[in-house]
């Protein structure tokens, strides 16, 4: 069945960013979160990345309102039945993942595939919780999505040859190169990168090298765009610690211990860019 229709759950960033790239390649979208306040601020959020596109000669001013035209905002998660596939992007919490999963199971048309575009959590897990294992499957993309070429394709231990194919093409279509990975704790992006940004905190709290010199290393000596500090402030301090503690149960291994600092600065509502402070401040 060709896909023309994508629904997205979660209009933060990852969500926001998904949606986006849908469009722009052509399908129409039912972007989906609780409150229309969120809702408002991922368009928002999509008109001012679509800006930088017309600005760069990427696209046209017409693009981007035909690209916002065919995004749909819906606070009314019915709104997705007539969907052709769903993609997850909510908070990175189990028992949010479950209920939305369940729910979805329960209202789409069997042969609708969910994808989940979960950072950490197993796939094979999520897909348990559906009667349709077959259609669940990993869609993992980077942050700032307009901008990053990858999609990390995971499959659950019960996901089809069929559904895999699917998405494969799907990630083609916006542009993307996909990559297959199964599942594990952290797939392959994120089993490498965090214990990286996480060993770079152990560095600043031991006082090793202040956090500027830290990310200078990586910016300079390793050709990385941001150093490793910079990013996590990017990705969210929270997110991170999640990612860690989701290593570190599911893996065993107690090389994912998550820094103290790291764990100090989130109990502190230092989250990063998003909250004003991290390792470093925003304005
Ligand atoms: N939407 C659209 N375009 C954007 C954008 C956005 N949100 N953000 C940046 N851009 C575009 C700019 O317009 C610019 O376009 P150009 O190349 O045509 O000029 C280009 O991206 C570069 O942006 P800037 O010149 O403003 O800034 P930088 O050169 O500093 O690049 C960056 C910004 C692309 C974010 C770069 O610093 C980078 O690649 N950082 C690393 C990002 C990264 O590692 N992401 C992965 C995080 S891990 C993750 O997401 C997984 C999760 O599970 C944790």
């Amino acid at each position: 069945m060709a896909i023309q229709r994508v629904g997205v759950i979660g209009a933060g960033t990852m969500g926001n960013g998904i949606a986006h790239v849908l469009a722009r390649c052509g399908f129409n979208v039912a972007l989906c979160d609780v409150e229309q306040r969120f809702l408002d601020r991922g368009l928002g959020t999509i008109a001012k990345n679509l800006d930088r596109e017309v600005a760069k000669n990427k696209i046209t001013a017409d693009d981007k309102v035909s690209t916002l035209g065919r995004i749909m905002a819906v606070v009314d998660r019915a709104k997705l039945a007539d969907c052709d596939l769903v993609i997850e992007a909510a908070t990175e919490r189990f028992e949010v993942k479950s209920e939305i999963f369940r729910d979805l199971d329960r209202m789409m048309r069997p042969g609708v595939i969910l994808a989940s575009n979960t950072s950490s959590i197993s796939i094979t897990k999520i897909g348990a919780l559906t009667g349709r294992a077959d259609k669940v499957i990993g869609m993992h993309f980077f942050n700032p999505v307009p901008v990053m070429k990858l999609v990390e394709v995971i499959r659950g231990l019960a996901t089809s040859e069929t559904t895999f194919e699917t998405v494969r093409e799907l990630a083609v279509k916006l542009e993307k190169t996909p990559v297959e990975v199964n599942d594990a704790p952290g797939f392959v992006s994120n089993r490498v990168l965090m214990p990286l940004l996480n060993e770079a905190m152990y560095a600043v709290m031991e006082g090793v090298a202040t956090a500027e010199a830290v990310d200078e290393v990586f910016k300079l000596g390793m050709a990385h765009p941001m150093g490793p500090l910079t990013l996590a402030d990017f990705i969210g301090l929270d997110v991170c610690l999640d990612i860690m503690r989701v290593m570190q149960e599911g893996l065993g291994d107690p090389k994912y211990r998550p820094c103290p600092l790291l764990i100090k600065m989130v109990d502190a509502g230092w989250l990063g860019r998003k909250s004003g402070r991290g390792f470093y401040t925003y304005s």
